[in-house]
């Protein structure tokens, strides 16, 4: 299924797929790292865990006539997406404050943000993925303005959608990080993955999180917490 590596990130591989032009086999890691890459670890069964709820999710997106560039699931830890070129922006929206937004602007945490909050990061490593704003990601992206609109609009969209899901298995999403990537056809479509690794989760009765935080501060147990999101997925759909 799989032909030439294209590129090595901290938690998945990327492959042309073989004999398929315009497609690309999604190879998820057991690798976890935060704070750039200054905190390290591999957990046996993260990288399928990650596979089995994006792989679960992006269906309920299209369900909801969310354009993504996810096709199949092809293996315990693969998944055929369509290429695309990745806009280099990470894109972030808020529900409620927690992270690097508390510290940055000093706001009490769990102040509810209504309407959610867009933030834009660079991609780039070297940088830290620093926060910019528009004018910033014009200049450093190849996005036009216009595209630029259709992002965050898709942004809030796809977070109305991710809310309903999570609401109805008892997580609150407080915040996640999107990529947006760009067809051959110039069709902008969301990319990347949807996971514990780049969504933050909170049991909606008991506040326990169920993501990469417990990692991230050393306050739980990675795998157990990714197996009790992707069981509660697993039994709602
Ligand atoms: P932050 O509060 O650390 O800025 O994170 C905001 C959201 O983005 C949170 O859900 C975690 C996610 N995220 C990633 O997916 N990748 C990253 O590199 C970072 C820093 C955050």
């Amino acid at each position: 299924m799989k032909a030439d590596l294209l590129y090595e990130g901290k938690a998945k591989r990327v492959y042309q797929a073989k004999d398929k032009p315009g497609q690309l086999v999604l190879a998820y890691k057991n690798d976890a790292t935060a704070f750039n890459g200054e905190k390290k670890a591999s957990f046996t069964g993260k990288g399928q865990l990650n596979n089995d709820i994006s792989s679960l999710i992006f269906p309920l997106l299209h369900d909801k006539n969310i354009q993504t560039h996810f096709i199949e699931r092809l293996s315990e830890t693969e998944q055929l997406v369509h290429q695309t070129e990745i806009i280099p922006l990470e894109v972030v929206v808020r529900n409620l404050a927690t992270g690097s937004i508390t510290k940055r602007l000093g706001i009490e945490e769990r102040t509810k943000f209504n309407p959610p909050i867009i933030e834009l990061f660079y991609k780039n490593d070297e940088l830290g993925d620093p926060l910019i704003n528009d004018e910033h990601a014009l200049y450093l992206s190849n996005v036009t303005s216009t595209e630029l609109q259709e992002i965050k609009e898709k942004a809030l969209e796809i977070n109305k959608q991710l809310t309903a899901v999570f609401k109805k298995i008892d997580v609150e999403l407080v915040d996640f990080k999107l990529e947006f990537g760009r067809l051959a056809s110039g069709c902008m479509v969301l990319a990347d993955e949807i996971s514990p690794d780049t969504c933050r989760l909170w049991d909606s009765t008991t506040n326990e999180k169920l993501d990469k935080d417990v990692f991230r501060h050393g306050t739980g147990d990675l795998l157990e917490v990714y197996q009790e999101i992707f069981r509660r997925l697993e039994a709602k759909s």
